[in-house]
């Protein structure tokens, strides 16, 4: 089971204005733990006069850069981000869970593939992993990255992009797209929609050339451009997403049956296995699996609780649930029965959920 690990901060700058990119080191015994995939996120926790709050953040390194690297992002007002950009300093400790996440394809040396990554914002940090170790560890594959920005000065890695193309001549492709700078070319002013895609793909990108898409940004954009590659013919499988943040509130309450009342009706009996220890506990079906666990003083993994990140994830192994949110899971996990412990809510009266598998 995943758990909390010391990480010292070894290094933090600036990247812009708004955000900071912080090298981290795993206390010694801990290094096996946070071996990545390109395109994996870190879950931090830290106390906030007393409040634990957990925030996840892509790692921005690629699988050679030998450094485990976040980008952060700061958000107006926001509690974690505000910290790392105001209060962190080299020689903090910091604590992570190790990497999560399945934002990747394999990678195989032979293959000779074009992939596209679009970014919005803080949304290029795991792209930024996944292009660094593809071109690093693909030699005959191409990348075209559509990398989407309000204007010039909040390009985050803008250097290290351009050196990523002098490195690998003729196999990175960037496209910034700003929002309100005028760029010499309209088509790459303004928002990235579906149909700005649309008009993308009839002269700049051939998506018939294209293998894999990897889509990282805020939820409308993400759903504009999926929409665009459906309709140039991709097929679900080759779109990859990660979300960073839900529009919706995410914690949506479950509907509650007309006629229900808190009865035993209302009630399931809940055998929760995490750490190899089965611990079974009566809980109102109106709660998830996962405030359930913590009620019950079980330290049940989580971060977003709003169905983007996957900490929570578990599997149903006798029962059933409804998960009333997914923005983490694929279809073919949710078939063998993982669900989001932080969106499920039981349906029968008996349910049985496995944190280890
Ligand atoms: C898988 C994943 C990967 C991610 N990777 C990255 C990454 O690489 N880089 C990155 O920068 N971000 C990333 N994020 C987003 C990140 O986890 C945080 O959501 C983000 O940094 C904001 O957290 P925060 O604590 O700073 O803001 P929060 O404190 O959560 O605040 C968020 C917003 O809500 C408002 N708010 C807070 N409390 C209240 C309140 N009580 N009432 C009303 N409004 C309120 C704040 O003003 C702010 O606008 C990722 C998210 C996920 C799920
Ligand atoms: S805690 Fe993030 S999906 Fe459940």
């Amino acid at each position: 089971m995943a758990r909390f690990h010391d990480l010292e901060v070894t290094d933090i700058h600036k990247t812009i204005r708004d955000a900071v990119v912080v090298a981290l080191k795993p206390a010694p015994g801990s290094e096996e733990a946070f071996a990545f995939t390109q395109g994996q996120y870190l879950t931090f926790r830290h106390d906030f006069d007393g409040e634990e709050l957990r925030r996840s953040y892509s790692i921005c390194a690629g699988l050679d850069d030998g450094v485990l690297r976040v980008g952060i992002k700061r958000v107006e007002g926001g509690a974690f981000s505000g910290f790392a950009n105001e209060v962190l300093k080299v020689g903090d400790t910091l604590q992570a869970m190790p990497p999560m996440g399945s934002f990747h394809t394999p990678l195989d040396g032979e293959l000779q593939r074009h992939y596209l990554g679009f970014a919005g914002g803080s949304g290029i940090t795991p792209v930024l992993s996944i292009l660094k170790t593809t071109l690093a560890r693909e030699p005959k594959s191409r990348f075209t990255l559509v990398y989407a920005n309000r204007g010039v000065s909040t390009i985050m890695f803008r250097e290290e992009l351009e050196d990523l193309k002098n490195l690998h001549m003729g196999r990175l492709n960037v496209i910034h797209i700003l929002e309100s700078d005028a760029q010499e070319i309209d088509l790459f002013t303004g928002l990235v929609t579906q149909e700005k895609c649309g008009e993308l793909f009839r002269s700049w990108i051939d998506i018939e050339d294209v293998d894999i898409a990897f889509i990282c940004g805020p939820e409308p954009m993400m759903l504009g451009i999926a929409a665009a590659l459906r309709a140039h013919g991709m097929e679900d499988a080759q779109i990859k997403f990660e979300l960073f943040a839900s529009a919706q509130p995410g914690r949506l309450k479950r509907k509650v049956t007309p006629g229900d009342t808190a009865s035993s009706a209302n009630q399931a009996s809940t055998a929760i296995t995490l750490d190899g220890a089965t611990q079974t506990i009566t809980m109102g079906k109106d709660i998830s699996i996962l405030d359930a666990a913590l009620q019950n003083a079980m330290d049940a993994p989580f971060a977003c609780k709003a169905g983007v990140c996957s900490t929570c994830r578990c599997r149903v192994t006798e029962g059933e649930v409804e998960m009333v949110a997914n923005h983490a899971l694929e279809d073919y996990e949710v078939e063998k029965g993982y669900i989001l412990s932080c969106q499920s809510y039981p349906l029968t009266d008996r349910v049985a959920v496995d944190y280890d598998q």
